[in-house]
């Protein structure tokens, strides 16, 4: 049976219905997104309702992590298809502020994260991971969660989260959850909504490429040259410009230069006007 979950404006609101599932000795499962929701979001609803008896999802395009000259204007926005299909996966409330709720008239503070923070993405999306974690930190606060789950394709942004929820000693466990991914590889990404036929079969040849670095390295290929190869077949795919591919530490994301160690291996390229991330572990 579906049960449409409750929709919540307010940080009050949030908070009086989490504290009465509190009162009555509930666990609670925050799952903050961007809306847009496709089956990889569905799917970390599905876990967290595994790990909490009630959960929360957030909906919210932050402006704060947008730059100027990025997508904040036509990010998707499809508030009622989401809450229908957060109606299908058990969430008991989507919390879906207005940008004046969460940023009120006055509002001054930021939050700045360092090293973690200026690699991959950081380095070509300045002020985005800032303007992730000032969000993230008022999502928590306001909904003081048991737990927090996040998915693997932004994974730096996971172990961004990691970093702050631990230095701010926010009392939440966060969890990460794979990648989900089209039948070719490609990660489900709200963004893929914005390629064109054409553009979706090229797109595929980012996964591919990390893929196969993941597989080089595994089999004992250097790490550098591994990546540079990458970085041309991406090109050659079809893609206008590769952001990035490195193989980093998966915890500390320094830059990892030698095989036989885990590792992760990152890519970000740009479609046209859109950009795509992936990334692959390399046990
Ligand atoms: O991953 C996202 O969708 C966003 O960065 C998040 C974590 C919801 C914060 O706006």
């Amino acid at each position: 049976m579906l049960n449409r979950p409750d929709i919540i404006r307010t940080v009050t609101e949030l908070r009086a219905m989490v504290s009465t599932w509190r009162r009555d000795g509930q666990s609670i499962a925050l799952v903050p997104t961007m809306g847009a929701l496709h089956d990889g979001h569905l799917s970390l609803m599905r876990l967290a309702a595994t790990q909490a008896d009630r959960v929360v999802a957030s909906i919210f395009v932050n402006p704060a992590q947008f730059g100027p000259g990025e997508d904040f204007e036509r990010y998707p926005r499809t508030e009622a298809e989401d809450v229908a299909k957060l109606a299908t996966v058990g969430v008991d409330a989507a919390f879906v502020p207005h940008v004046r709720e969460m940023y009120p008239e006055g509002f001054a503070t930021r939050v700045h994260i360092e090293r973690l923070g200026d690699v991959l993405c950081g380095a070509h999306r300045p002020g985005h991971f800032d303007g992730m974690a000032l969000i993230v930190v008022k999502l928590l606060t306001s909904a003081l969660p048991d737990v927090a789950i996040f998915g693997e394709k932004d994974y730096q942004q996971l172990q961004i989260i990691r970093r702050f929820t631990a230095d701010l000693n926010i009392p939440v466990r966060i969890m990460g959850a794979p990648i989900e991914r089209e039948a070719d590889g490609l990660a489900l990404s709200s963004r893929n909504r914005y390629l064109s036929p054409e553009q979706r079969q090229t797109a595929v040849a980012l996964s591919v490429a990390l893929r196969m670095v993941r597989d080089a390295v595994r089999s004992g290929d250097d790490p550098a040259a591994a990546s540079a190869k990458a970085r041309e077949d991406i090109l050659q795919a079809g893609f206008d410009a590769v952001d990035y591919v490195e193989v980093r530490d998966p915890w500390s994301l320094e830059l990892v230069t030698e095989p036989g160690r885990p590792a992760r291996v990152f890519g970000a390229a740009r479609l046209g006007s859109t950009r795509l991330i992936d990334n692959w572990a390399i046990e």
